[in-house]
């Protein structure tokens, strides 16, 4: 059996934070950035397991080419895998545990885009009871790592409660709950009370997420939580130093140079990692870093063009 890292965070870093999976978003590049600053858990983009199963064989994987990190600077990382079909997750879970080797498995039970829950998987799968609970069980039953599972405050007429209670005798080591309802979406207060409940029924690590975007916000959600930690997405988009804000108890304004740097930094990563393709793919993330700048809009309409670190360096001159 794996470590269950879960458990050491638990006992050593609290609050536990963690880079929430967001597809588009939190790659390779982001993750290392987000490390650098504090981040305790990084967890990958959703990968399909349908894809993984159908594409075994292939010479070329691009879903396994997504999910490759770098062991020493992307410590510890969840891979996060989606979709309906049992017997895909059991081939999943094999193929992410010997080929990836990440520190743990997630699985998704909150996306909320209709194309996905039509599949009967994200949100859609949380509304199935007897569905989640095969896909879990598939999941334990073919890797050796911790397992995690990540769900919504509610999905269709199942609560927290109802989908914890339905699987309160599996081993599912940490639990991320978006306290938004799949109704709310994106938008909206998160209902902390709902995570505060959920230690009722589930003895492993839990993360409150949402709406999290500051210090603020972030010492209220575990206050009212009791959560073990956070699971932060948008809010540290163009603002990984929120990590270190809430490690330190301390709000931090860094100079435009500074988050200059860090822009830098990341389209360094994605160069090397991806060349040209990866610079282009860093466009949506550089404009992030914009928000509450002097010039921020010149800056954007400028930083989703470019093609090169060249230019980049130009821009933010
Ligand atoms: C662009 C984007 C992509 C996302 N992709 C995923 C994903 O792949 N898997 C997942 O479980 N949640 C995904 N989410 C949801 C986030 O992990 C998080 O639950 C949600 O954004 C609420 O947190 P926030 O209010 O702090 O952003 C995504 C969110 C965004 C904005």
């Amino acid at each position: 059996m794996a470590k269950n890292f879960w458990e050491t965070l638990r006992k050593r870093s609290r609050p536990i934070l963690a880079l929430a999976p967001m597809a588009g978003f939190t790659d390779s590049a982001f993750r290392q950035i987000c490390k650098k600053y504090g981040a305790d858990v990084l967890y990958s983009e959703m990968a399909s397991v349908t894809a993984l199963f159908y594409n075994q064989n292939k010479k070329k994987n691009l879903t396994l080419d997504l999910l490759r990190f770098n062991r020493q600077k992307e410590k510890y990382y969840v891979v996060q895998l989606f979709g309906a079909n049992p017997e895909h997750f059991a081939v999943a879970a094999r193929i992410i545990t010997e080929k990836i080797k990440p520190d743990g498995i997630d699985i998704n039970f909150g996306c909320p885009v209709p194309k996905i829950i039509k599949q009967g998987a994200g949100s859609g799968l949380m509304k199935d009871l007897a569905g989640a609970r095969a896909v879990i069980k598939a999941v334990l039953a073919n890797t050796d790592l911790p397992v995690s599972i990540k769900i919504r405050a509610q999905a269709g007429n199942v609560d927290v409660q109802k989908f914890l209670k339905n699987i309160i005798d599996l081993p599912v080591a940490a639990l991320m709950i978006h306290g938004r309802t799949l109704k709310q979406g994106f938008a909206g207060q998160p209902d902390w009370k709902v995570v505060k409940e959920a230690r009722k029924y589930f003895s492993g690590v839990i993360l409150a997420n949402g709406g999290i975007n500051d210090l603020v916000s972030a010492k209220k959600a575990l206050r009212e939580s009791k959560a073990d930690g956070l699971g932060l997405a948008r809010g540290v988009l163009g603002r990984p130093w929120l990590y270190k804000e809430i490690k330190k108890d301390q709000v931090i304004n860094l100079k435009a140079e500074e988050i200059f740097k860090i822009v830098l930094q990341q389209a360094e990563l994605k160069q090397a990692q991806k060349g040209k393709r990866g610079l282009v793919e860093f466009r949506k993330q550089a404009v992030w870093y914009m928000q509450g700048m002097v010039g921020a809009a010149k800056l954007r309409e400028q930083l989703v063009k470019v093609n090169s670190l060249a230019e980049i360096k130009k821009i933010l001159k």
